[in-house]
């Protein structure tokens, strides 16, 4: 399977604020890039955290985007992935709501009635990992569903497990015109942080939209 991470930071790396409130930190030309990323990939994911913070939908704005998939044989809208160890995702998120499929990937530590309530409400759950999913094994059962490429959208938390279990074959990154600052605040990747061998990249891209710049690597 290809993996790929995109992002979009503050000049200072950050995320989002340290109250982990989504801000504006890309513009229209980036929304329209990372529309096409979407519409080009079979599954997004995001970890829970994100789905806490944001409560984002995950699916394609673009009626006409979702036409093409369905032209080239795709389902309409990309399936949505979280990973979610505990199933702490609020069974009324819009992640789960009836705009696309939604796989929830859990570990054995998940309570029972978690996952009766997020499977009534119509999601598909992937158990993977003790205490918290273990990537590597979830990323392989998704690929028996059929998953080819998948988009990986934040937050930092599963970026640095996915990077740490070299997982990751390119990483975008939008860099916003703005510093958020804070050392709580959420960065491009977290988690226990690398003390050696740290991923390295290869600089594929750079290029200026709107008042930032988009950096495209490949992983070595
Ligand atoms: N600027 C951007 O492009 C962008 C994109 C996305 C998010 N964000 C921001 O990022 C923040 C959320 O990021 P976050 O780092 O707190 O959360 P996150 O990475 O979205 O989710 C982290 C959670 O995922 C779960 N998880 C399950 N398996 C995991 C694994 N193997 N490795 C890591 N996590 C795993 C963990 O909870 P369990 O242990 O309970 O499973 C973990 O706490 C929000 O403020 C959001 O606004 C920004």
């Amino acid at each position: 399977m290809h993996v790929a991470v995109n992002a979009a930071m503050s000049v200072d790396g950050k995320l989002a604020s340290r109250e982990r409130e989504q801000l504006s930190i890309s513009g229209p030309e980036d929304f329209d890039r990372v529309e096409a990323l979407r519409a080009d990939c079979d599954a997004i994911m995001v970890g829970v955290g994100t789905v806490l913070a944001d409560d984002p939908s995950l699916t394609l704005d673009d009626d006409s985007a979702s036409a093409n998939r369905e032209e080239r044989g795709q389902q309409p809208q990309p399936i949505r992935v979280v990973a979610d160890s505990r199933a702490r995702i609020p069974p009324d998120a819009n992640v789960l709501d009836e705009g696309a499929d939604t796989v929830v990937l859990v570990s054995e530590a998940v309570p029972t009635e978690h996952v009766t309530s997020l499977s009534s409400v119509g999601a598909t759950i992937i158990e993977a990992g003790t205490s918290r999913v273990d990537l590597e094994s979830a990323i392989r059962e998704l690929a028996d569903l059929g998953v080819e490429n998948l988009l990986v959208e934040g937050g930092g938390e599963l970026i640095f497990s996915l990077f740490e279990a070299d997982l990751v074959d390119e990483l975008s990154v939008y860099i916003g015109s703005l510093l958020i600052g804070g050392r709580d605040a959420p960065t491009l990747a977290d988690g226990s942080g690398f003390t050696s061998d740290y991923p390295e990249f290869e600089l594929v891209s750079v290029r200026r939209l709107g008042d930032g710049v988009l950096l495209e690597y490949e992983t070595d």
